[in-house]
């Protein structure tokens, strides 16, 4: 593998992202690891990325310089090159001058292996304050802008650096660059396939599962689904899936999850009807956080319920709870700063492995999103698993805003069902991160027939996003938009209106609650 540290840099995910991309394994540890979890990823080269710091600022990370000492093939980035150069015995200045955004390179060392395949001049992007001015010992000037150092070398000591970001788009050879470093000096293989991974993982579930049993909560989505394939590839029937329905579903989802997971993926399902016992806990509330909360708990009880049926009393079974926590959920890259730093985990069914003792199978842990869809497909999975587009755990009872009755979730189930098909026919359904309907609260007059109606206003939305934390409202075609809101008010008695939130994120959130 190739072992990135985080300096705190926003892009240090891209890192891992561009090399992965090339089917070899990285991972990022906080710039703060020991040695010792540093050498368990048996690592065939380093990378130490760029951060937001100076390295004479008192709350610099403090990462054990020792990592210069390990005789593996380094990289340094932006930070990285300051990092290398301040403690190998060069001198780093701060400057007023920040240099911010595209830059032109010229490549001194044209011989380095680092610039194989690259041309002499360089568009960059760069991010950084301090510059390097004297190199340490041993180093040489690799690569230059008009005013400062771009690049250094020490290739006896196998210790490369650049000042400006390979790993962002706008830097044009970045691929090549980082290919370099990863294929010619790291001398690394490009054997992460989904096929290496889904052999390797689940021989280690296997191992760590040995005769226990496990039991996962899946929503439908991809990624509790591919968790639960894997896990199931390990210990066949020993994984117990529980699916609930909590009363906020779409329109037959329930039927069609459960087609999915039982028939198609052959899994060892518990279906579990739970809608009346929800939706009477949800009577009166209005409050978005009071009905999240109502829902949490009241998925705790009953998932609670059946995983004491599932686990016996009294044997001496180890019981595992699978989840399929990505790797953007355990990276918090930002903050390296501290003793509180780095991991945090998200625990999907909060609060349950506290009183069962449960220990957590997380086996997609080091993935990113789409690295999840292609292991998905090397597993087989049916695509509408794997393209399906996010879904809130509460359902759609934050998109009916108000209090949730039957009659209300009955209307909004039409009305979604209505959005995703019209959706997927006009070939948009992937392209969207989502798309879906919100139910209103508000009333107007309209007219159908000779009728005067007196109904509620449906609300459309769609949004493009990379990851949810921000997001932009998408012009949908008008023929689209015409089409959903007919065939709402015409096939919908209770909707007598439709309109088009354009709205982003910020100033406005994806669900309406
Ligand atoms: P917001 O509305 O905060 O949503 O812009 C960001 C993303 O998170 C999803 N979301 C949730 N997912 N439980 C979930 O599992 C929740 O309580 C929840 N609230 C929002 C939302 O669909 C969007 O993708």
């Amino acid at each position: 593998s190739i072992v990135i540290l985080d300096f705190g840099s926003q892009y240090t995910q891209l890192i891992a992202r561009r090399i992965r991309e090339q089917n070899v394994f990285s991972v990022v540890l906080p710039c703060t690891a020991s040695i010792e979890e540093i050498q368990a990823y048996k690592p065939l080269g380093l990378i130490l990325s760029g951060g937001p710091c100076s390295v004479y600022d008192a709350d610099a990370p403090p990462a054990d310089p020792k990592v210069l000492e390990l005789g593996l093939p380094t990289l340094g980035i932006c930070y990285g090159l300051q990092y290398i150069t301040h403690h190998l015995g060069g001198k780093v200045v701060k400057s007023d001058k920040h240099e911010y955004g595209h830059a032109e390179v010229s490549v001194v060392d044209q011989e380095l292996p680092l610039f194989a395949d690259m041309t002499a001049d360089l568009t960059v992007w760069m991010s950084h304050g301090d510059s390097a001015i004297e190199l340490p010992p041993g180093f040489h000037l690799t690569a230059k802008t008009d005013n400062a150092v771009a690049g250094i070398a020490n290739p006896e000591r196998r210790i490369w650096a650049v000042q400006f970001h390979p790993e962002v788009h706008h830097t044009r050879q970045g691929a090549t660059l980082l290919r370099n470093f990863v294929f010619n000096l790291c001398h690394a293989k490009a054997d992460w396939t989904p096929k290496h991974f889904i052999e390797t993982t689940v021989a280690a579930i296997r191992e760590k599962v040995g005769n226990g049993r496990a039991i996962c909560a899946l929503s439908g989505g991809v990624d509790s689904s591919v968790a639960a394939v894997l896990v199931h590839k390990a210990i066949g029937d020993r994984l117990t899936c529980v699916f609930v329905d909590n009363g906020v579903l779409r329109k037959n989802e329930f039927f069609k999850v459960q087609e999915n997971l039982r028939s198609k993926l052959g899994l060892n399902l518990v279906a579990v009807d739970a809608s009346g016992r929800f939706l009477s806990k949800l009577a009166g509330v209005t409050d978005p956080e009071t009905k999240r909360k109502t829902i949490g708990r009241e998925f705790i009880e009953v998932f609670d319920d059946e995983a004491s049926r599932i686990f016996k009393e009294g044997t001496d079974e180890v019981a595992w709870l699978v989840q399929g926590t990505l790797y953007p959920d355990v990276i918090e890259s930002s903050s390296v700063k501290g003793p509180s730093q780095t991991i945090k985990s998200h625990h999907n069914v909060g609060g349950l492995p506290e009183d069962m003792k449960l220990k957590l199978i997380e086996p997609l842990r080091d993935l990113f999103k789409d690295e999840v869809r292609r292991i998905g497909r090397d597993l087989g999975m049916p695509s509408d698993i794997l393209e399906r587009q996010p879904f809130p755990g509460p359902g759609l009872a934050v998109r009916i805003l108000g209090e949730v009755t039957p009659e209300r979730v009955a209307l909004l189930q039409e009305a979604d069902d209505i959005v995703v098909t019209e959706i997927k026919k006009a070939g948009l359904y992937q392209q969207i991160w989502q798309s879906f309907a919100v139910l209103l609260p508000v009333k107007s007059v309209g007219v159908m027939g000779d009728q005067r109606t007196y109904a509620y206003t449906c609300a459309i939305r769609a949004v493009h996003s990379e990851d949810g934390m921000t997001a932009d409202w998408v012009p949908l075609p008008y023929e689209v938009l015409k089409t959903i809101s007919s065939r709402i008010v015409n096939e919908i008695s209770g909707i007598n209106r439709v309109v088009y939130d354009i709205t982003s994120k910020p100033p406005g959130t994806i669900e309406w609650e």
